[in-house]
């Protein structure tokens, strides 16, 4: 199967380019829009990317797997970050991610069998004075215990 981006989308690609001398300054932006467009920066969008934008994929990959922003696999439809740098892990970010992998039956990198949840552990999500820290999609929860875990979980749809 090919991969192209929807006519809207690629309406949104050229006028971005519109924007940059060097196409691959919009690199970033580009890969927002195929995040919104594929969900998932698979090896054929990085090479459908590369292709629009005159780079080599191995440029695109460098770019993706450094940013967590990008999943390279299909996600469940909360994404759990968990936040395991210095004062996240001083205050028990680890007992954390244990409870969350029991709680949800896989390990961290892993998404639930009916795609609720996928678990991550990230850097610091910059928020260190109200550590411990997780974020689920947009949200920041602080000052995390395995109650306030749970009755988070609880009460998402
Ligand atoms: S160390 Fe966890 S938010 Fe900064």
């Amino acid at each position: 199967m090919s991969i192209a981006f929807s006519a809207t989308a690629q309406k949104r690609v050229e006028k971005l380019l519109g924007h940059y001398p060097d196409k691959e300054a919009a690199l970033l932006q580009v890969l927002h829009i195929a995040r919104a467009e594929f969900k998932t920066i698979t090896p054929e969008v990085m090479e459908y990317i590369a292709g629009l934008l005159g780079l080599s994929p191995l440029q695109v990959m460098d770019v993706v797997s450094f940013y967590t922003l990008y999943p390279r696999q299909e996600e469940g439809r909360y994404v759990i970050q968990v936040c395991a740098t210095l004062s996240c892990a001083l205050l028990g970010a680890e007992s954390l991610v244990d409870h969350l992998e029991e709680k949800l039956g896989i390990k961290v990198g892993g998404t639930t069998p009916d795609k609720k949840f996928t678990l991550k552990k990230v850097e610091c999500l910059g928020s260190c004075g109200t550590a411990p820290v997780m974020q689920i999609n947009d949200d920041y929860y602080e000052n995390l215990t395995v109650e306030k875990i749970d009755d988070i979980l609880a009460k998402l749809p």
